[in-house]
């Protein structure tokens, strides 16, 4: 596995002796940051945050006089690097064991509203310690570098460890849940057939990567778009994973419908429940108000203008990504970790009785009669295991069915232009005209 060199900022850290200590200087993030500059990021190798489970509770710090380019077994960055003893803690804090969360595209925005959210608790729990483990691209590794710092100085008890770096197969390695926020956007003359490849190339790789070294349990949630499509490709590269362990996320879009719905109704938005988005994360995707409630109530039955809910309500949850886009200047950030966020505790706790929750997942075998081998959004439940079930009592009636046909056709369009991808022979791309991200318009 092709691992970049080893970078002086991390060079030779090692467990030092005790009567070593008074040799290392006071600053290990002011010691990083003098050494960086003198390798480029090419010749990077992956630092890592070291948790040590071993019971004499040696204290090393981030440095090390070792020259550059002589390897050791703990390359580390700061104040991480500091072995300590978690079964120690686990006695004390009863937390559960370790779990390794991968995040792609980890320098950029969305990673830095969620990686604090990971670290702090709030997703997977008060008692549950993490590691991450941050994937980026060469021209991203300075910032990672900064992203690794600032978690650093955040002191979260539950980050327990912290590795970067540039090759899915190295920082994959065991991951029980992959975020993968990384993709290209679409620029400006680009045909979205372009971004299907190339951003597709990009899930390929990281679906192999994760088919050879992460967990084989390991739940898969894509976040780069067109991020049904990615999904697919990521899943049709990771045959020894289960399909069913990859999502593509749709949550934004079901938070978005919430708070349109509960802003018509004139409710606080956890009044709204079952709320499903159908389909593609795109302008075709289809927000369900005909199984979603208000109060428990079927929405029709509260807000009873069903134009508006077939023209502003669903085109305004389908652009609602372009108009932040006009707004900002750029994606969703924020609003796109808090719904990551969202959608790995709907699969970490239990569904609340009657409800369900949206996110794209493989189509084959669901019982609404949809297409297929595509990843689509549907409505699911869960136990809290980090698995799912479809929803199985849900209603459709003319309309609903239409739309989610065009949608669906759009994935499939999509799916059979990605085809040199998946393993299904050549593409063809014959995409509907009017396909595009939310974002897009
Ligand atoms: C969003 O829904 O906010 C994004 O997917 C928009 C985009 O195209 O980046």
């Amino acid at each position: 596995m092709a691992l970049s060199e080893i970078s002086p900022s991390y060079a030779g850290s090692r467990v030092l002796p005790p009567n070593d200590l008074s040799s290392r200087p006071i600053n290990p993030l002011l010691a990083f940051k003098n050494r960086r500059p003198s390798l480029p990021c090419s010749a990077r190798r992956i630092p890592r945050i070291l948790c040590s489970v071993s019971p004499n509770q040696v204290q090393a710090p981030a440095l090390s006089a070792t020259p550059a380019g002589a390897a050791s077994k703990r390359e580390c960055f700061g104040v991480f690097c500091t072995t300590y003893d978690l079964k120690a803690a686990d006695k004390t804090k009863s937390w559960k064991g370790l779990i390794n969360i991968a995040v792609s595209g980890a320098a950029g925005m969305i990673s830095n509203h969620l990686l604090f959210k990971l670290a702090s608790g709030e997703v997977f729990g008060p008692d549950q310690p993490i590691a991450l483990k941050l994937l980026g691209s060469d021209r991203s590794f300075q910032a990672l570098e900064g992203v690794a710092m600032e978690l650093e100085d955040s002191l979260y008890p539950l980050l327990r460890e912290v590795s970067i770096g540039t090759d899915p197969y190295e920082v994959f390695q065991d991951a029980e849940w992959a975020l993968l926020i990384g993709a290209k956007p679409r620029g400006p003359g680009m045909e979205r057939a372009g971004l299907l490849d190339i951003n597709g190339q990009i899930y390929a790789k990281q679906g192999k990567a994760l088919n050879d070294v992460a967990s084989r349990n390991v739940k898969v949630i894509v976040v780069g778009n067109p991020c049904n499509t990615n999904a697919l490709i990521c899943l049709k590269n990771a045959p020894n994973i289960p399909a069913k362990n990859f999502h593509a996320l749709t949550r934004l879009d079901e938070n978005r419908a919430k708070c349109q719905l509960a802003l018509k109704a004139g409710v606080f938005y956890d009044k709204v429940s079952n709320m499903t988005i159908w389909g593609n994360h795109s302008t075709t995707q289809v927000p369900d108000f005909l199984n979603a409630k208000i109060n428990g109530m079927p929405v029709t039955e509260v807000i009873t203008d069903i134009k508006w809910l077939k023209e502003e309500f669903t085109e305004r949850v389908q652009k609602r990504g372009g108009v932040l886009i006009q707004k900002w200047g750029r994606s969703s950030a924020a609003s796109t970790a808090v719904s990551i966020v969202d959608g790995i505790r709907s699969l970490v706790t239990p569904t609340p009785e009657g409800d369900w929750f949206s996110s794209g997942v493989y189509s084959t075998g669901n019982p609404y009669g949809i297409a297929e081998d595509i990843v689509f959004s549907m409505p699911c439940r869960s136990k809290g295991d980090g698995d799912y079930e479809l929803a199985k009592d849900v209603i459709f009636d003319d309309y609903l069915r239409e739309r989610i046909k065009k949608t669906e056709a759009e994935l499939l369009a999509e799916k059979r232009c990605v085809a040199h991808l998946t393993g299904e022979g050549n593409a063809y791309c014959d995409l509907p005209e009017d396909t595009m991200l939310p974002g897009e318009q």
